[in-house]
């Protein structure tokens, strides 16, 4: 077993629970080594192609190997020994013609405050070190200069690190300092372009970020021959996700018109701009039908998930008050009680659920929507994730099981749960 580390994007919960539930569905040995809000550190069985695993997570934005690690009580001379030019090149740097370039990050994993600040002091000493120690080996290398700990995955890729370099990542933990080299970064612009760069989009009734939908699909854990639906699938950000991650059977469905033909059209334009994605192996279905009459609109009862974010009310502008608050949740509960009553006839017994609930902020009191008892008795559990007691208390779930996404707007987050059709 090799240990990686795997750096989580801007929701560390949900990164690291998407982390274990993709190992645990497609069944890759895992160990967790530690865990932290900026990374995870984890063993993987050798086999593991990093290139077809960064492919697959929406939150985790670099992946590297662990290849040192020293003791805090070890002599300074075992630091020396990592940044030496021999080791660098041994372990880190790929065989390269011409200047090298290279770029330091430090992360957080479990590590004291003060020795984080310590050691981030050193950044640039630590830079002109190993360009030194480089030199003296007849290798002329530059570095990336940071104001922060951390270099971004774009800074990452634009620099080329990772192919004309290395993007030495150390890890600062309770006991020891971990060094490894970064393997792949995100594919931040295939992300993008899907959500900004794609024909149709509908600002007004709100888009999930494709990251997030990702995040949701991942954490559903069904196989990629199971039949997925989106019921409020507005322009198609989480069935286009679907369709990258390689789920072929995909039906789509929303109350508006325009939100289908938005949906259509961003699936065709997805398939143009991605290629390698194949038309005729996915099969498709788009259905204009109100949420309330789904079982009949549809006529499929064999459904293996669904993952969906449904309306959230209506869009917030201000600061929204206590009565306003109390509103919204009432009508939205109504609508989301009609839309179980639907899933529980049209799911797969064991079939999920991934949805988002709003959930709103006033003077600092958090609004849910209190549903999850007439949830459960529609014949839903919250899906329990199998994750080791001692780390599970470094997630942060809710009491009601749930994960919180933070948005900008700070009255207003998301709310992610995640439940099992038992019955
Ligand atoms: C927040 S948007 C979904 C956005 C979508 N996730 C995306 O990224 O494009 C909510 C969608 O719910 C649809 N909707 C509202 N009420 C509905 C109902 N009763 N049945 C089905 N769809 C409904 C709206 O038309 C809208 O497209």
């Amino acid at each position: 077993m090799k240990r990686y580390f795997f750096i989580l994007g801007r929701n560390p919960d949900l990164s690291v629970l998407e982390l274990i539930s993709v190992f645990d569905n497609r069944t890759i040995p895992y160990k967790i080594c530690l865990v932290s809000r900026e990374a995870g550190i984890f063993e993987l069985g050798e086999k593991n192609q990093i290139s077809e695993l960064i492919k697959i997570f929406g939150g985790t934005v670099k992946i590297g190997e662990i290849m040192d690690e020293i003791g805090f009580s070890d002599d300074y001379s075992e630091f020396e020994k990592i940044l030496s030019a021999s080791n660098l090149i041994k372990k880190y740097l790929p065989s390269i013609e011409g200047k090298a370039h290279f770029g330091i990050s430090i992360y957080d994993v479990g590590g004291d405050n003060l020795y984080l600040s310590k050691i981030t002091s050193q950044l640039k000493t630590l830079n002109i070190q190993i360009k030194d120690n480089l030199r003296e080996k007849g290798i002329h290398a530059g570095f990336v200069k940071i104001k922060n700990r951390f270099l971004s995955s774009v800074s990452v890729e634009k620099n080329q690190l990772i192919n004309k370099g290395m993007e030495l990542v150390i890890l600062v933990s309770k006991e020891k300092l971990l060094f490894g080299k970064s393997l792949r970064v995100q594919e931040f612009s295939d992300f993008s372009l899907r959500d900004v760069g794609r024909p149709y989009r509908d600002k007004k009734s709100g888009i999930i970020p494709p990251k997030l939908a990702r995040m949701m699909i991942n954490i559903a854990q069904v196989d990629r021959g199971d039949i997925l639906l989106d019921p409020f699938c507005g322009s198609g950000t989480l069935l286009q996700e679907a369709v990258v991650l390689g789920y072929k059977h995909i039906i789509g469905s929303d109350i508006s018109a325009k939100a289908i033909a938005d949906t259509k059209n961003n699936l065709n334009w997805l398939f143009g701009q991605f290629q390698e994605l194949k038309r005729e192996i996915y099969d498709m279905n788009l259905i204009q039908a109100d949420v309330s009459n789904l079982y009949s609109s549809i006529k499929e009862a064999r459904i293996g998930a669904i993952i969906t974010e449904p309306y959230l009310g209506p869009p917030l502008s201000h600061k929204p008050g206590i009565n306003e608050v109390k509103e919204t949740i009432s009508n939205l509960s109504r609508l989301y009680l009609k839309a179980f009553t639907q899933f529980s006839k049209i799911l797969d017994p064991d079939g999920r659920v991934v949805i988002i609930f709003p959930c709103f902020e006033i003077s600092g009191n958090l609004f849910f929507l209190d549903i999850l008892q007439d949830i459960r008795n529609l014949g839903f559990e919250t899906h329990h994730y199998k994750i080791d007691n001692s780390w599970s208390s470094y997630l942060k779930f809710t009491k009601r099981g749930s994960i919180i996404y933070s948005s900008e707007i700070k009255f207003f987050q998301r709310e992610i749960l995640s439940f099992v059709k038992i019955k």
